[in-house]
């Protein structure tokens, strides 16, 4: 079976395409809705490996010139210095404004090649071949691309939409253990903030295997609520917020950690429980939703908390945020599993010794 989502965003709209097997025809996908010959692919060595030969033989055999830019795995490659590699490349490989750039992995090499897409000649076609779980139901969607400074993460960035998302559930078996729970946590949000029945399903789920039996629901359901938050509100001023539950503890758990303990599923998880606790205990949150919660992260063996010795140190990187205006911030707060809303407060709604 396939799936398609329509993402409605006037003259930047573009369509999900969810399908078995989708990797090796790639080639005939992008054929159907891009009409140039040539085609610059930006990945990493691990997906390289992987996928590289699939997709570079599927585009081959539509007819298309293609030439492929491999980067070192890692979040370090999201750096604001890989740029000038890739334009070197793109400039090479005489792309023009009517070419077409494929970014194949996961959220690092989506949001730099978007990001190398959006700036590139004013602005380049692309096309997201996301290989993660997290890219799939997340970076992939929406048109958020960025890079890291040495200051702080995604801080030079744009809106700039694709032309299409590619995703194949079955490439989501090359993953690690560790890289499928960090998406989880991920999938888990959209069930929290929008979607009580998602949530129910997700917790009936025993394992991967089993989760992956329903993939293709699975990633359907998760973008259709990214999708449909994105057209309420591209540039994220309102609505789209929301999908950032859990995120700003997570965020500032990853960084008092250096990055190096908590990967980000890993830190949503604890930034998701983190932020019920209190708002549970607050009365803001009906009783019995961060049970609920805990139950689904440990099932899924994301962690739930972290021991911090200094937690005037989390704090100082919630006060940092970019997204904070005057010492205020919006927080994203469940009224009940599947309800999410915007709560106008300071970052010291996130001290708790609960
Ligand atoms: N990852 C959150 C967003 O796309 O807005």
């Amino acid at each position: 079976m396939s799936r398609r989502l329509f993402v409605n965003l006037g003259e930047n709209s573009y369509d999900i395409f969810i399908e078995d097997g989708l990797i090796g025809r790639v080639g005939e996908a992008i054929r159907r809705i891009y009409a140039g010959q040539k085609v610059f692919i930006i990945t990493d060595e691990n997906v390289h490996r992987l996928y590289g030969k699939t997709v570079e033989d599927s585009l081959k055999n539509a007819g298309f010139v293609t030439d492929t830019l491999v980067m070192p795995a890692g979040e370090a490659t999201k750096s604001f210095e890989s740029l000038p590699v890739i334009y070197d490349k793109l400039l090479k490989f005489q792309l023009n404004r009517k070419g077409l750039i494929v970014t194949l992995g996961g959220g690092v090499i989506g949001d730099l090649g978007g990001f190398a897409a959006a700036t590139f000649l004013r602005g380049v076609p692309f096309i997201q071949i996301p290989t993660s779980l997290l890219a799939q139901v997340d970076s992939s969607v929406g048109g958020k691309v960025a890079v890291d400074l040495p200051q702080g993460k995604n801080l030079v960035g744009s809106f700039y939409q694709p032309k299409a998302v590619l995703i194949d559930p079955k490439v989501l078996s090359s993953l690690s253990d560790h890289f499928f729970r960090d998406g989880m946590a991920e999938v888990i949000k959209y069930g929290c903030i929008q979607d009580a029945a998602f949530f129910e399903k997700l917790s009936g789920l025993k394992s991967r295997t089993e989760a992956m039996e329903n993939m293709e629901e699975i990633l359907h359901t998760c973008c259709h609520i990214k999708k449909t938050i994105v057209e309420l509100d591209e540039k994220d001023l309102g609505e789209r917020m929301l999908l950032n539950f859990g995120h700003t503890y997570g965020h500032a758990v990853e960084k008092y950690y250096r990055f190096e303990r908590y990967s980000h599923g890993e830190a949503i998880a604890i930034g998701m429980a983190h932020i019920t606790r209190i708002s549970e205990a607050k009365g803001l949150t009906e009783k019995g939703t961060l049970q609920k919660i805990l139950n689904i992260l440990q099932n899924w063996g994301l962690p739930i908390q972290v021991d911090i010795s200094d937690p005037d140190k989390i704090l100082g990187a919630i006060m940092l945020d970019k997204k904070n205006l005057n010492d205020r911030l919006k927080a994203v707060l469940l009224k009940k599993i599947g309800e999410s809303f915007l709560y106008d407060t300071t970052p010291g709604f996130f001290q708790s010794n609960l």
